[in-house]
């Protein structure tokens, strides 16, 4: 079993590359299906999303438009804590669009939320959400995202765009922490 070492803890690889990139193409067939006919406006949510979000794309066949935003951050070490703002907002009008929101975990399912709220607002004809990983035992809300490639169980993951204090983003697998 793979393991590694980041600052003070240690991981070990529960997703591998293989297995995330098989997933993500079946997710990109899906979405095919899905969306074809249809132009989207396709939302990645950084910092976490962008490995998943460069993959994920180059399945699409359907034509889109890609934009970014930023969140506060509110994971700063293994645990979820505060509010959320936004620091790096969509431009132009949403007015009558499709939203497909990209992100590499829903936890809480806080962060879901909120965009959903602040997207309609902005005047969305629709907003769905495809992440890479759901812990659907943590989730609390009900309406969990549309789209998922893994359910894990509540267990700390870094790794494929996760961060354990900012580092292991670039790490091609998911690992989890060791126990
Ligand atoms: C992570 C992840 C989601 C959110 C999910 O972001 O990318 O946006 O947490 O958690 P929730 O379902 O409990 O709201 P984070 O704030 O860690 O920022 P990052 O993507 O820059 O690492």
């Amino acid at each position: 079993m793979k393991e590694i070492t980041i600052l003070d803890k240690t991981f070990v690889e529960s997703i591998s590359e293989t297995n995330l990139q098989a997933r993500i193409a079946d997710l990109g067939r899906e979405l095919n299906r899905d969306y074809a006919g249809k132009d989207p406006l396709v939302v990645s949510v950084l910092n976490g999303a962008v490995l998943f979000t460069a993959d994920l794309l180059r399945h699409f066949e359907f034509p889109h438009e890609l934009q970014f935003i930023r969140l506060s951050s509110y994971h700063g070490g293994l645990e979820s804590t505060g509010q959320i703002t936004p620091l790096l907002d969509l431009r132009g009008d949403l007015g009558g669009r499709d939203l497909l929101i990209l992100e590499d975990i829903v936890d809480t399912g806080n962060t879901l939320a909120w965009l959903r709220q602040h997207l309609l607002s902005r005047g969305a004809a629709s907003v769905k959400m495809a992440t890479l990983l759901f812990k659907h035992e943590v989730f609390k809300l009900d309406q969990a995202p549309e789209y998922f490639c893994f359910r894990i169980p509540n267990e700390f993951v870094v790794g494929y765009g996760l961060d354990y204090a900012e580092r292991g983003r670039q790490l091609r697998s998911i690992y989890k922490l060791k126990a």
